[in-house]
């Protein structure tokens, strides 16, 4: 049956590749991404489908509850899934406020704009995308299991733990149909180089520092973008109404391992000698409460709807390097703040 599913945050990092997916999957879907485009937002991510006929592109801020009102009119949505977010940590250190703004008030003002525009709640699915981070830090060995307490430790983490309690009270007192996934971190194409990653293989690109915060001991369990958006979709199709599913990669890795891989692939790609890139290392003050530990037990996902991830980490961050050497420009772009500029002349 055709939908109209408005997707947030989708010029974003993960929100292009979920929005690339469903444009692609389901054009009898029509997919309205709805952006304010921060400086993570950036509508090249989706070049490759801003012509289908089944996509819009609606440039608003979730903060804007009169702009929200407008565009579930306008395209008579059906179905929301909310990426729209601050997603930093970093960020949410030097500026707290910002993440309450959108991450809080913006799921907000979009719980009361569906509530307030559905009729039979049975008919519609709120899914909203969060973090494991959530959950705290795994300082003394364990996974996060869906029913494992919250306990958020930043504060990006504190404003997406509130943004799911709303979700959950919208679902228990106004019987809203709602879904929420947890997910570990993400690596991929299209992610801003803020993220260790990314900023890693670009300032090995620039023969720039890597820093490493603290000794690189922390640990973050990584799953490829891609994956990411396939949970996604089959959550969104065959999850169970009012649960929470966590998505991950079993793959635990420390930061100072990820930063050798990536240099150790690097020097082989760029043509340098072993051990060129990993002279950039550079141990940095470590991030301010910094979680040690995050690992998602993804058994839930994976045994009641059949998802499993479908790419081996080296084979991702294989993708991942030859995506960001052969988009030079984008990263160019991003970096220069000029497709900022264009935005503010364009939209
Ligand atoms: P991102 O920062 O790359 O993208 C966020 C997008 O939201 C951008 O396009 C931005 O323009 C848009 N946005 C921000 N504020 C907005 C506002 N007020 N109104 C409208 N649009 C706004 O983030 P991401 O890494 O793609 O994360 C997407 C979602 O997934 C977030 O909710 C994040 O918490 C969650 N998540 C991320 C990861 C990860 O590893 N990146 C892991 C788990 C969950
Ligand atoms: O776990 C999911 C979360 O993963 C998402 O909810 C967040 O949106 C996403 O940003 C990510 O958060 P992290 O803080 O784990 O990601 P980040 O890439 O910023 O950092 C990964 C690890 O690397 C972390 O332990 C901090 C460290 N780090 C990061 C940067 C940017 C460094 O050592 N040096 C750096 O320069």
């Amino acid at each position: 049956m055709g939908k109209n599913i408005l997707i947030t945050g989708g010029a974003g990092f993960i929100g292009c590749h979920v929005v690339q997916l469903f444009v692609n999957k389901y054009p009898d879907y029509k997919i309205v991404n709805l952006d304010c485009l921060t400086y993570a937002g950036n509508l090249e991510n989706l070049k490759s489908i801003e012509d289908c006929p089944n996509y819009v592109f609606e440039k608003v801020d979730i903060l804007d509850e009169a702009e929200l009102k407008r565009v579930f009119e306008a395209h008579a949505i059906t179905d929301v899934i909310h990426l729209a977010a601050e997603s930093h940590v970093d960020r949410s250190i030097t500026d707290p406020l910002a993440f309450v703004k959108t991450n809080i008030i913006g799921t907000v003002n979009l719980l009361n704009t569906a509530k307030a525009y559905w009729k039979d709640y049975s008919e519609h699915l709120f899914y909203h995308v969060s973090t494991d981070e959530v959950y705290g830090s795994l300082d003394h060995g364990g996974f996060f299991l869906e029913t494992t307490p919250y306990d958020p430790q930043s504060p990006y983490s504190a404003s997406k733990a509130s943004s799911d309690h709303f979700v959950r009270a919208y679902a228990n007192t106004y019987k809203l149909k709602t879904v929420i996934t947890n997910c570990s971190n993400n690596y991929g194409p299209n992610q801003f180089p803020e993220k260790l990653i990314p900023l890693c293989i670009h300032n090995i690109r620039n023969n720039k520092p890597l820093p490493v915060y603290g000794k690189g001991e922390n640990i973050r369990d990584w799953l490829y973008v891609v994956d990411h958006a396939r949970a996604i979709d089959v959550v969104f199709h065959q999850g169970k109404a009012g649960e929470t599913y966590n998505i991950g990669g079993f793959n635990e890795w420390k930061n100072i391992d990820i930063v050798r891989l990536l240099c150790q692939k690097m020097d082989e790609k760029l043509g340098r000698a072993a051990g060129t890139s990993e002279q950039l290392i550079t141990f940095v003050k470590d991030r301010a409460g910094h979680d040690l530990r995050y690992a998602i037990d993804a058994s839930k996902i994976q045994s009641e709807l059949g998802w499993e991830p479908s790419l081996q980490f080296e084979e991702g961050i294989e993708k991942t390097i030859d995506w960001y050497l052969s988009n030079e420009s984008w990263l160019e772009n991003v970096t220069s703040g000029n497709y900022q500029k264009y935005y503010e002349a364009h939209y």
